[in-house]
């Protein structure tokens, strides 16, 4: 994965835990202190600091992926508010640009794998969100970016996970619930 993910993941346990944790994480992990957001590296390195920080701060790998989406959704705002600005201006419009917005990133990053997703079964106020990988097991993340979502968008979302991989899909997918806040 480009180093723009790392660079999240070192700002988030940053922020949240401080710099002694972020030392402790990244020894046991082995990598760098620093990440460059439009170098490649193995996706090892990511999953290693997911693992590393959960032995550190004695959380489990989902709880630090939901955590990390939110933490997506705020960090790539940040960063590139533009195409966030170009996504669309309401939670639906923007879960459904999703796939547009990972093209525009392309442009950037021609190595990138991103994911796809596809909205079915909608209805006022709820849809079903089919989650779309080349990796396994991020699916936790897809939790925290929702309603990472949601917050910026001041809408109230509920999500669950309905079915996966384990299921014999290629895909993940849930059920979004979501009304003004
Ligand atoms: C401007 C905003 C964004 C940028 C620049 C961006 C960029 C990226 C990058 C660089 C990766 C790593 C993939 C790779 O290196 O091969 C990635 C992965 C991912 N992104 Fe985005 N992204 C953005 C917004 C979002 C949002 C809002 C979502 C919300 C659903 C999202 C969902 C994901 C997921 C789930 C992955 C994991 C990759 C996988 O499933 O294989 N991204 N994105």
């Amino acid at each position: 994965m480009y180093g723009l993910v790392n660079q999240a993941v070192r700002e988030m346990v940053l922020t949240h835990f401080g710099e002694e944790k972020w030392e402790a994480i990244r020894e046991k992990a082995g990598t760098d202190d620093v990440f460059i957001a439009m170098d490649q590296y193995p996706d090892d390195v990511t999953v290693g600091l997911v693992g590393s920080a959960c032995a550190v701060l004695g959380a489990q790998p989902a709880q630090v992926l939901e955590a990390f989406g939110e933490y997506w959704v705020d960090f790539t705002g940040r960063t590139y508010g533009e195409l966030f600005e170009m996504s669309g201006s309401s939670f639906v419009e923007f879960v459904k640009n999703l796939n547009d917005l990972h093209t525009r990133v392309e442009m950037m990053m021609p190595d990138l794998a991103p994911p796809s997703f596809i909205v079915i079964d909608e209805v006022p106020g709820e849809f079903k969100l089919q989650y779309h990988s080349k990796r396994d097991g991020l699916h936790p993340m897809i939790l925290g970016l929702v309603r990472g979502l949601g917050k910026r968008f001041g809408t109230k979302v509920d999500i669950v996970r309905l079915r996966g991989k384990e299921d014999g899909l290629s895909y993940d997918e849930f059920l979004v619930k979501h009304q003004p806040a």
